[in-house]
């Protein structure tokens, strides 16, 4: 029988965590910069950063979920409740879902226009071979922009819970994703 004695995630899973975190933040101002452009060129040009972005965040994810494979999260904190462990869990699911799909999603959607994303002209994803349909990608871009309200719900909910416990609670939950500080099993 061995017991699993570690305290924190692993030092690549903080980076790929805090990346993803200011990543996920700058993609939705971004959006926000985009929607309060001045003409609709403006608009398109501030957008294809937000494409771009998304086709980065999507892969830093995908290498997330391989790491996260090759080296798990430690055991949860011993003084959380259940409920509270169920909860936390689906909602680390659900970001992963959030943030595979709603790119994915995007790039579906854009294939409806017949438009391609360029990552900065560095390299181009071809439009996907689906019936162009703007109507179709108006939709699934209006299901985008919702799921990431519902994103930002979550992300607000998660950082709360964390301070939450960190500071009322001081059992150190923050502490086992950041380098410093002292996490209690
Ligand atoms: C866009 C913002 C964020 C996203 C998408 C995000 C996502 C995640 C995910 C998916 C996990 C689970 C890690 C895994 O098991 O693979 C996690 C864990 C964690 N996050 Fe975040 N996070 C964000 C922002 C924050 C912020 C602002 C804080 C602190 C205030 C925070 C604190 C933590 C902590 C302490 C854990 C470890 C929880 C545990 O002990 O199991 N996160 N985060
Ligand atoms: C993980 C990656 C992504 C995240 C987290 C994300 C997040 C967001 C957020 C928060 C909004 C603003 C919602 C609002 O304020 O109304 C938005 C809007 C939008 N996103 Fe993304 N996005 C991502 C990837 C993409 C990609 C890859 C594309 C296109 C290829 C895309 C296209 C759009 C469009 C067109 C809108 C405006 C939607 C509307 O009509 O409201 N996004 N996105």
């Amino acid at each position: 029988m061995s017991f699993d004695t570690r305290t924190r995630y692993s030092g690549l899973a903080m980076v790929l965590h805090w990346l993803i975190a200011v990543l996920v933040i700058v993609q939705w101002q971004i959006a926000v910069a985009a929607e309060g452009a001045p003409t609709r060129e403006a608009g398109g040009v501030i957008m294809a950063n937000h494409f771009a972005l998304g086709v980065v965040i999507f892969a830093v994810v995908a290498v997330r979920l391989v790491w996260r494979q090759m080296s798990p999260p430690p055991p949860p904190v011993t003084g959380h409740a259940p409920w509270e462990r169920t909860f936390a869990r689906l909602v680390h699911f659900a970001f992963y879902a959030f943030l595979l799909v709603m790119p994915l999603a995007g790039w579906i959607a854009l294939s409806t226009f017949g438009e391609p994303i360029s990552v900065w002209g560095l390299f181009q994803l071809p439009a996907l071979p689906v019936p162009q349909n703007p109507a179709l990608g108006e939709v699934i871009f209006e299901l985008h922009g919702a799921s990431g309200i519902a994103l930002l719900v979550l992300i607000v909910l998660h950082a709360l819970a964390a301070l939450k416990h960190t500071i009322l609670d001081k059992d150190g939950t923050l502490f086992r994703m950041l380098p410093f500080g002292t996490p209690r099993s």
